[in-house]
């Protein structure tokens, strides 16, 4: 009958703790976390905090298997709480029930989860006078977090200044990179962006056509094209110039 009592009034005192949220601006929070580095869960942690306007008061560490208090308050709750019957067994359980289950299903679902980037590499700029060119190596949409983007200048590693990159969370868990590389133009050398990431089975290499970049590249298609475009006209022209010559001779003149 006393040990009923006991945990009523725990559960109570308990209930109240929590309870009193945000009422009057102060607040109240607890927080429950599952930790661990290692996806076998061996070092699988549970703590639950209790805040009281940005000071944590009580905590329980699966670790150390009981609650721990801070303040004055909390150290007083907490060795309340520790004296409940059945109440540690209870927390110490949370570590199997509540940890192991969800974290087991973060591995699965989420942590283990890989998705390849899809990488370009572009002209950014064009050098002009003494403004070096810059390229860009872009990786997109990957997951996990961790990628490698390293640049070659004739199979040379550069390093430096020349490189600065971004890198950006989507916001979706998928994430973007992108190294630039100023360069001064060389002839016929080669530049490449090397990507490395766990989704790939070896490195991704992007090779850059030094030898004629981007808009010159343009500028040739538009004026092949244009070429091509005239002789035709031409062609028409003098098609349509024989056979009215031709007309006129044979039809006799009067
Ligand atoms: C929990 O307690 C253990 C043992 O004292 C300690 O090593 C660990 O850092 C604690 N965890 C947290 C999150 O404070």
């Amino acid at each position: 009958m006393a040990s009923t009592q006991l945990i009523i009034s725990g559960l109570i005192i308990f209930s109240i703790f929590v309870g009193v949220e945000g009422s009057n601006g102060y607040y109240h929070y607890t927080v429950d976390q599952c930790r661990f580095s290692s996806f076998d869960l061996s070092d699988l942690e549970y703590i639950r905090s209790m805040v009281f306007n940005n000071d944590q008061d009580i905590v329980f560490n699966s670790t150390v298997g009981k609650y721990v208090g801070y303040t004055e308050h909390g150290v007083q709750n907490a060795e309340e709480w520790n004296k409940l019957p059945g109440e540690l067994e209870r927390m110490r359980g949370e570590k199997e029930r509540y940890c192991r289950r969800n974290t087991q299903n973060d591995i699965n679902y989420i942590l283990t989860k890989i998705v390849e980037p899809t990488v370009r590499l572009r002209l950014r700029k064009s050098s002009s006078g003494d403004q070096p060119a810059m390229l860009v190596c872009s990786a997109y949409n990957f997951y996990p977090k961790m990628i490698k983007l390293t640049w070659y200048r004739d199979d040379q590693e550069v390093t430096g200044d020349a490189i600065s990159s971004e890198e950006l969370a989507d916001g979706d868990w998928y994430y973007q990179m992108h190294s630039h590389l100023e360069f001064t133009p060389k002839a016929g050398e080669k530049i490449s962006c090397m990507v490395e990431h766990t989704s790939l089975k070896e490195p991704k290499e992007l090779v850059w056509d030094s030898s004629m970049p981007e808009p010159e590249r343009n500028k040739i298609a538009i004026g092949a094209a244009g070429l091509v475009l005239g002789l035709i006209v031409t062609a028409a022209g003098f098609i349509y110039y024989r056979t009215k010559a031709r007309g006129r001779i044979l039809v006799p003149s009067g």
